[in-house]
């Protein structure tokens, strides 16, 4: 994907923080932007397609109106953005709208959080509270590092990769764009997580999972394999959660 090379300038000269919108409104936003704000930044407003959170606010912070308005707001020059979507296929439709519209696309380290200063840590991240990601991993763009998830030395994480909370990831584990690995799971050294491919929640992984593929269990075994057109699960129960921003 293009990447986005535009900064955010200072043109007001002030000293306050810089202020960011969120995309997305959701349980989710919620919790990006209290890690935005934490990492230095003010949290402007979010934008929701969703016309019932329209005027009403989250965390104290107003939902201006749709996604549309990005075609307005990126005239602020003063104005950077992140998403704040946990499926990753709508995350990754909004942060090319980012892209579209040469939006600042910042990322948001949580203070809790230890990322060695050997990683690569790409744009549009969200690394939440207690991660630990160790020296020589590179994370790519749009990803969601997310509560107490401890990713090793050397590991290749990625576009638009969900690691959700307290999944341990052993050491050179390469997890493929658009991956899921769910709550709590282990991924032994070594192994490849494919590309679209979802791993259960609690699962320890020992063998390789091809992409579009959906493993679950202890020993991880294939629950699925997933149809060329077909959705993964999200990261919802039955993958239902985040099923209105498509
Ligand atoms: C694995 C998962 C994707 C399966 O979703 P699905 O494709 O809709 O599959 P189903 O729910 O129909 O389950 C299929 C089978 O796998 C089993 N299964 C589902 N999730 C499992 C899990 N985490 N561990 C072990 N077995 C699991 C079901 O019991 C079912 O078994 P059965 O065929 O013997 O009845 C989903 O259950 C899951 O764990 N998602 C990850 C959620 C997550 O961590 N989100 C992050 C939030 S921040």
């Amino acid at each position: 994907m293009k990447k986005n090379k535009k900064s955010i300038i200072r043109e007001d000269n002030s000293d306050g923080p810089i202020q960011v919108v969120v995309l997305g409104a959701g349980m989710h936003a919620k919790v990006v932007a209290d890690v935005v704000m934490l990492a230095g930044y003010k949290v402007r407003t979010f934008l929701d397609d969703n016309e019932e959170l329209h005027g009403k606010q989250l965390l104290g912070i107003p939902i201006l109106g749709s996604i549309k308005l990005l075609g307005d707001l990126h005239l602020d020059p003063n104005l950077g953005a992140i998403v704040g979507i946990g499926d990753n296929f709508a995350r990754e439709q909004f942060y090319r709208k980012l892209i579209e519209f040469d939006f600042p696309i910042i990322s948001a380290v949580h203070p809790s959080a230890f990322v060695n200063h050997r990683v690569y840590l790409g744009q549009g991240a969200v690394v939440m509270a207690q991660v630990a990601v160790n020296v020589g991993t590179r994370i790519g763009e749009n990803c969601i590092l997310n509560t107490s998830c401890s990713i090793d030395h050397d590991c290749f994480i990625g576009d638009h990769v969900h690691i959700a909370p307290g999944a341990v990831l052993g050491g050179s584990v390469h997890v493929d764009d658009f991956a899921l690995v769910g709550l709590g799971s282990s991924i032994l050294p070594e192994i490849k997580i494919g590309k679209r491919s979802v791993v259960g929640a609690g699962s320890v992984v020992v063998e390789d999972v091809a992409d579009n593929t959906v493993v679950a269990g202890a020993p991880a075994r294939v629950v699925r394999t997933l149809g060329r057109d077909e959705r993964p699960p999200g990261p919802g129960v039955k993958g239902k959660l985040f099923i209105r921003y498509m």
